[in-house]
Parts: structure tokens; sequence; C-alpha cells
């Protein structure tokens, strides 16, 4: 850490809120990706980052990296966060989410908010006049995706023209990684069991973006198709939070899914594995791939600590 650095350039994001990579113009994630590179190298002070500025986390259901990452982050960064679990935060039910905005407003100057529903995310940031970041919600999750490529970028100086294969369930991380893809002209395929593809939305407003970027979306149910020349093959969880109910069914439907050496060796050779975590060991990935020399999940949730970093401080205003 150098004081005789040049200054980073902590201008304000375009956007108000980080709720949807969809939303994010490309020079803001490029912006977030130069702004966490600067401050993973340490040539910042980071203590005068965020000083005295507080962070709001509401979170509806668990976390260990999302939770500790903003947590530590803010702290980095000279500033502090408050955090309320899901036997407290029930966005709605004790009252309505607009209150919670314009009370949350008076005390703090950023909120992370992890929902179940989606929507409960766009009615705080609609209210609240300070930045909502979405730590997570049934359809997207951004700060994983921007975590993901930032790594990405890490590991091959550009994402551009590379093939990214997502196999799995169509789910939030799924979608937030189609949107980003496509914003940083990298291919992405996702592959799943009929009838678990992504939200149809997504892969088509994902399509038209990929036109202008020279991506490619490409949507299969033939994992070694998808996962044939891939420089890369991420994979989540078959069940996601709230779908509980319905494991024992998924782990019969995902059972072809899974990501062993096997499906490795169709890749690229020294193709990386990806996996946002928490992972079911023996599910959707083997032991082996976990902790193979091409796995890099533990540099992606390192990654989530200076991403979320960046994010929060270029959104958080005096
Ligand atoms: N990847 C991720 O968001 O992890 P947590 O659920 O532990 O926050
Ligand atoms: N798809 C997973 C991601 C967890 C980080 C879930 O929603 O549970």
């Amino acid at each position: 850490m150098s004081k005789t650095m040049p200054a980073l350039d902590l201008s304000p994001l375009s956007v108000k809120d980080l709720l949807c990579t969809s939303a994010l113009p490309t020079a803001d994630i490029q912006r977030i990706f130069a702004t966490a590179a600067a401050l993973k190298a340490g040539r910042t002070v980071h203590t005068e980052v965020l000083r005295h500025k507080r962070l709001a986390m509401i979170f509806e259901k668990d976390s260990l990296r999302t939770r500790f990452t903003f947590d530590i982050g803010m702290q980095d960064m000279g500033g502090s966060a408050v955090f309320m679990d899901h036997r407290d935060a029930r966005l709605g039910s004790r009252e309505s989410v607009k209150d919670v905005a314009k009370n949350l407003e008076r005390w703090v100057h950023c909120i992370v908010a992890r929902t179940f529903k989606h929507k409960a995310l766009e009615e705080l940031a609609q209210h609240a006049q300070i930045p909502v970041i979405n730590g997570l919600s049934d359809f997207v999750h951004p700060c994983q995706a921007l975590s993901d490529f930032f790594t990405l970028t890490e590991k091959w100086g550009s994402v551009r023209g590379r093939t990214l294969t997502y196999v799995g369930d169509g789910n939030n991380t799924c979608h937030a990684l189609i949107h980003t893809a496509v914003k940083l002209g990298a291919h992405i395929r996702v592959c799943s069991p009929e009838g678990y593809e992504p939200n149809s939305r997504v892969v088509n407003e994902a399509m038209r973006v990929a036109l202008e970027t020279g991506a490619e979306v490409t949507i299969l149910n033939d994992p070694d198709a998808a996962a044939e020349g891939a420089d890369a093959i991420y994979t989540d969880v078959w069940a996601s939070m709230g779908q509980e109910d319905e494991i024992e069914e998924r782990n019969g439907v995902f059972a072809a899914y899974q990501v062993d050496e096997e499906m490795m060796a169709r890749a690229k050779p020294g193709a990386l594995f990806m996996h946002c975590l928490p992972a079911h060991r023996g599910q959707e990935v083997t032991q082996e791939v976990m902790d193979g020399a091409q796995s890099v999940v533990y540099d992606i949730a390192e990654n989530r600590l200076h991403v979320q970093k960046a994010i929060m401080a270029l959104l958080v205003r005096d």
C-alpha cells in the first residue's frame, strides 16, 4: 500500500443500484474490474475509501461468502456493517418494503440484500435514496458473476471470444453469468436437463446483446457437446436455497450433469473449473475436479471481496 500511487478514480458509476448486470453498462463493469484490481493490489489507502460509511445487510437466506466479504470489505475501507439475518429479515412481512427503505436510508449509506423475490430488491431500490446491491435473489446473483468474470479476466487477460460452459440448473447464478458474459463479448453455453433451462426472457435478451458484442449464446441439453472445447466449465448446486423440497427429485434429474474428470477432459486442455460455492461434493461436481489443478473456486471466492469493495466504493456517495 502506498500513498504515492495515483489516486483511484472513485467517481460514481452511471447507475444508482446494482440489482442485475443486465442493467449495468459495460463501461461500468470495466470500471468495477479496474477498481477491484487496484484495491486488490493495495494501490490505495483503503481505510479512507468509505470512512465512517455504514452498510445495512438484510439476508433472508443463509450465506458464508457474501456475508463475510461485504462486512470485511466495508471494514477494509474504513466503514462498518450491520447485519440482519433471516429470523428478522422477511422483507415486506413486518412492515412494507417501502418503510424498510425509508428507515434504512436515514441511518446507513448503502444496503445489500439477499432475498427470495427479486421484486423485493427492486422495491427497496425504488424507495431508498441510497444504493441497493443484490446479494442474490431468486432471479440473479450479479456480484457472483462479476467476481467470476473478474477472475477469468485475471487468468486470461481478456474474456472476449472465450467460451464459458455452464452445466446445471438454469438458476440465479446462471442468469447472471449469461447477462454478464454477453456484455463482455464472451461466449456462453448453458447445458441443463429439459425443463431446467434458464429463463427464456434472459436468453432472448442476451442474444440481442450478443449481436452487438460478438458473443454467442447457446442453450443445449447434451453435456458432452456443451463441454467440447470450452475454456471453462462452471456448475452450481442442483437445488437452490428455497428448493429444499425438490432435492430428491432434482438429484435424479441432474445425475448425468455432474462435472467430473471425463467432462473436464472434453474441454480445452487446462480449461478452468468454476463454482460459486457452496458446492455439494459428489453431486454436481466430483471431489477430484473440485480439488484439481484446474479448479479456481477459491480464487473466485477471494475475488468476491475485491469486486464487492469496488462496487461499494463506486456506488456509495458522500
Ligand atoms: N457464492 C455465494 O454467494 O456464497 P454464499 O451463499 O455463501 O454467500
Ligand atoms: N443457486 C444457489 C447459489 C448460492 C450462492 C442458490 O440460490 O442457493
